[in-house]
């Protein structure tokens, strides 16, 4: 156990306290059986072609997902337990936000989910260490067993402090004009031959401060709860390895 797995039986506010303390919160048993989300995320990857650099990538903001197709899916993540988390914590979030913040703010306004099965690609935009761009606040479903080899989602714990002291110094806080970090603290960030280049010259933008990142593996069932202004990066799986999750993102 390290000091961001929490109970299921965690209240919103316990679990908004320890979110602003640490910037995530792992819930490792979280959903006992995610058998029917898969399967209702399957029937969609079946039919479809890789469409991105680490195997197929369905968002709901997009026509390749339409939340009628996966009712299972949708009603996991419109529980009323997350959405009270969400906006106790996001409404306080004004100084990451736009000028209409909070009456913009939405609940679970897009998921995202990906199913990771190519390996030796290189690094993805997300693969380099980074806080978003633009801050959202997300829950994070393993969909499927992830251990070190499955590329699991990495963070550097209490770094969405240090973030907030970025933005806040930052012209425009609700978008800075950079936000790459590099692959790790005093990296070039120079991209390489397989890399995603389309952030290059962005990358490193802070390659004084340090971090430690800790991969957050978990069973099928394990649910992340995190401020994307937490450092982190996504992974890359080893061969023979996959790996399906599923986001909400409420900002
Ligand atoms: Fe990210």
């Amino acid at each position: 156990m390290s000091n961001f797995d929490v109970s299921r039986d965690i209240t919103p506010v316990d679990a908004v306290a320890k979110i602003e303390e640490l910037g995530i919160i792992r819930i490792q048993d979280y959903a006992p059986d995610v058998s029917e989300i898969k399967d209702e995320l399957m029937s969609i990857y079946d039919h479809m072609e890789p469409n991105y650099q680490f195997g197929k990538a369905i968002r709901t903001d997009d026509p390749n997902w339409d939340l009628a197709q996966t009712p299972k899916t949708a009603a996991f993540f419109n529980s009323p337990w997350m959405r009270e988390i969400a906006s106790k914590y996001q409404l306080t979030q004004q100084a990451c936000q736009g000028a209409l913040y909070p009456e913009s703010y939405g609940f679970q306004r897009e998921l995202f989910s990906t199913y990771d099965f190519l390996h030796d690609q290189g690094t993805a935009t997300q693969g380099w260490v980074h806080f978003d761009k633009l801050q959202r606040f997300k829950f994070f479903l393993n969909v499927t067993d992830i251990d070190e080899d499955c590329g699991p989602f990495q963070a550097a714990i209490g770094t969405h402090i240090t973030t907030k002291a970025l933005r806040a110094k930052d012209p425009n806080p609700a978008s800075p004009a950079k936000w790459r970090f590099g692959k790790y603290c005093g990296d070039e960030g120079v991209p390489g031959p397989k890399d995603d280049a389309r952030t290059s010259g962005l990358q490193n933008h802070y390659p004084e401060i340090e971090y430690e990142l800790i991969p957050m593996t978990g069973a099928a069932g394990t649910l992340l709860v995190f401020d994307s202004d937490v450092f982190h990066k996504g992974g890359n799986v080893a061969e023979g390895k996959n790996r399906i999750v599923v986001r909400g993102h409420s900002w």
